[in-house]
């Protein structure tokens, strides 16, 4: 696995592009008080970056050093700074809470997930701030008729809406869609596709 993202992220270009994501840069824009985010398997930093330049302390990782490389590279390029591991997700530990974590394309297998999910959000302060944007079962069939649409094949590895009202139980949910999108993130993200939505915050006990 790591292998197969690593050499994805070798070759020339950001296989994501090197702009934010769309959702996750709407609501990002939507918080005042930009504090600290941390970002999953964030690849080749697009986002990382962003949350950087406009004030957030940007906590990333993912499991890819060449991922890592390409973030660092994008930083230099737009003169911000963050901090960024080379991990997986079962062998991190953090030792501060977050105000934010924000999921974009970050897909596992089921038995992983909600171990990944529990971690993540085990992270977030209370009243913190979720944001996620990740391909919806129903991405399978866009898939099918356009695979520069990317997304995993296995259907346990993408999410529907009862899915994240079962993992964000409790949450107040400012927003939790499934919609039809037109992607245009580098070479991987292309095309018509199917994506699940969500920004909420964590409940204060
Ligand atoms: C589709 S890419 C999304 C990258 C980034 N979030 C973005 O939207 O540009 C999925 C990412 O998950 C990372 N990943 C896969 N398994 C992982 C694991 N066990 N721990 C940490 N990162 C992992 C990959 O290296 C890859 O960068």
């Amino acid at each position: 696995m790591k292998k197969m993202w690593d050499d994805r992220y070798a070759e020339d270009g950001f296989a994501y592009g090197s702009e934010p994501n769309v959702y996750f840069k709407e609501c990002i824009d939507t918080i005042e008080l930009k504090k600290s985010i941390l970002l999953p398997a964030e690849g080749e930093g697009r986002n990382a970056v962003y949350a950087a330049s406009v004030g957030w302390d940007v906590t990333a990782f993912d499991i890819s050093s060449e991922g890592r490389e390409k973030a660092i590279q994008l930083a230099e390029v737009h003169g911000v700074k963050f901090n960024y591991e080379v991990k997986d997700f079962e062998e991190i530990y953090f030792n501060r809470a977050f105000d934010c974590v924000a999921f974009i394309y970050t897909h596992f297998t089921t038995e992983k997930k909600y171990l990944f999910f529990d971690k993540m959000l085990d992270a977030l302060k209370p009243g913190g701030w979720v944001i996620f944007e990740c391909f919806s079962v129903n991405n399978l069939s866009f898939r099918d008729k356009n695979p520069k649409i990317g997304g995993p094949e296995n259907p346990n590895m993408l999410y529907s809406i009862v899915e994240l009202q079962t993992i964000f139980m409790g949450y107040k949910i400012i927003n939790l869609t499934e919609d039809l999108v037109t992607l245009n993130e580098g070479k991987y993200h292309n095309g018509e596709g199917c994506v699940i939505r969500l920004f909420a915050q964590k409940p204060i006990p």
